[in-house]
Parts: structure tokens; C-alpha cells; sequence
């Protein structure tokens, strides 16, 4: 499933960090990938030392954290720190897959699960950059506006394609979810968001509480921690 979510970051928090990644040192983004990534990848990234990667990284997580679409959609168990990256002047990320497994600051590791794309730019200012996701439906293409974020499987092949004008900056990073099957946390989420709407409209009240029950105990047969 690929998830808009949009309304992440409002415009003063997209525009402050416009600000703050142009006045920052840049590193070749390929000095976190693998020698098969390194052949496709051509972008730019905040160093992974670095403090504003850090400090955005956490207000990144922090927005997330209060949207109503993220938690139930991702279910997340571990989240790997935003990293930046920013593209430009004909840079682009060939078709490629996202390593399984990754290490974490603290020494233990995440299974990638999801991806999230947070883009920081806004689309009519480069020309390009789509992100394009292939799963067994076929190729979906996500350039959202500035501050809106797009939730993916980390299973499949994606790539960014080229920027020929302007710059494309975003925030990325992956999530261990609670539910690693993708489509039971799909079932999940959609069971989750009808529960709201049935208790948002005033439906049945036993009838809510015994959905209520049901989505607990799916989620309680299906996480793994
Ligand atoms: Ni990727």
C-alpha cells in the first residue's frame, strides 16, 4: 500500500527547513548505500553526524507523531532517524531496493518495513523527482507538496527519477512496524479507520466496542516486537 499523508509539516516548518538544508554541508549520498546502490544513487545528504540532521530528523518524527494517519497506518515498533538528501542539476536514484536490515544509533538493528518520503520542496519549484514505487499493480508515482509525507513497502523496487531543474530536498527514513505483513496491516488500518468513522457517526455502541475487540486481538495475533 502506498499512503498519502498529507499535512505533516505546515509551511513556516517546511520553509524553515528549506532554510536551514540550504546553509548545510552536504555529503554524496552514496556513502550510505551498498556498491549496488552506489551505481544508481546520485543525490546529496546531510552528513549522518550531523546536528541539523538530528534536530530536523526529531521534528520530523515529532509532526508524524501527532498526524492520525501515521501511527495506525505504520504501526511503528522502531524508526530509524530521518536522514535529508537533496537532489538537483540532472541527480537521480535508479531503480533499486532498500536493505532488509539496518543499524540504529544504539547498537540495535531495524528490519525496514516501510519507507517514508517527506518532501520538503514545493513540486512547481523542480522539474522532475517523482518518486516511482513498482508492486505487483504496477508503477505509482508520488511528487506531493511540500510538508505531505508518502508511506511505502520497503519490499519494493523503487527510484527516484532525475531533477533537471530546481531542487528537490526531503526527509527520509525507514520503520520497523508492529505488523511486518504488509497486507494484514493494511486489514489493520482499514479496520481501524472504520471503527472511527462508525464511532464519529454514532453507530451501534456494543456493536463498536465487539469491532473494537476484534481489531485488538488481530493486532495482538499479528505483532511481533
Ligand atoms: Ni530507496
Amino acid at each position: 500500500m502506498l499512503l498519502h499523508i498529507p499535512g505533516v509539516l505546515d509551511d513556516a516548518a517546511t520553509a524553515r527547513m528549506r532554510a536551514a538544508l540550504a546553509a548545510a554541508g552536504w555529503t554524496d549520498g552514496r556513502e550510505t548505500v551498498g556498491p549496488q546502490g552506489a551505481k544508481v544513487k546520485h543525490n546529496r545528504q546531510l552528513p549522518e553526524a550531523s546536528p541539523l540532521r538530528t534536530e530536523l530528523g526529531r521534528e520530523v518524527l515529532a509532526a508524524l507523531a501527532r498526524h492520525p494517519l501515521f501511527h495506525p497506518a505504520a504501526l511503528p515498533l522502531r524508526i530509524l532517524p530521518p536522514r535529508f538528501n537533496r537532489y538537483e542539476g540532472g541527480g537521480e536514484y535508479g531503480l533499486h531496493i532498500d536493505g532488509a536490515v539496518m543499524a540504529l544509533p544504539d547498537g540495535t538493528q531495524l528490519r525496514s518495513d516501510l519507507a517514508c518520503t517527506l518532501f520538503l520542496s514545493e513540486p512547481e519549484s523542480y522539474e522532475g523527482g517523482e518518486l516511482v514505487v513498482s508492486d505487483s499493480y504496477g508503477e505509482h508515482e508520488a511528487k506531493l507538496p511540500a510538508g505531505d509525507a508518502v508511506l511505502y513497502p520497503a519490499s519494493s523496487l523503487h527510484r527516484v527519477r532525475p531533477v533537471t531543474r530546481g531542487t528537490r530536498l526531503a526527509a527520509f527514513f525507514w520503520i520497523q512496524s508492529l505488523v511486518r505483513d504488509d497486507a494484514q496491516r493494511r486489514m489493520l488500518f482499514e479496520l481501524d479507520a472504520s471503527i472511527r468513522r462508525l464511532t464519529s457517526t454514532g453507530a451501534d455502541a456494543d456493536a463498536v466496542l465487539q469491532l473494537t475487540g476484534v481489531y485488538h486481538n488481530l493486532l495482538r495475533q499479528w505483532t511481533e516486537t
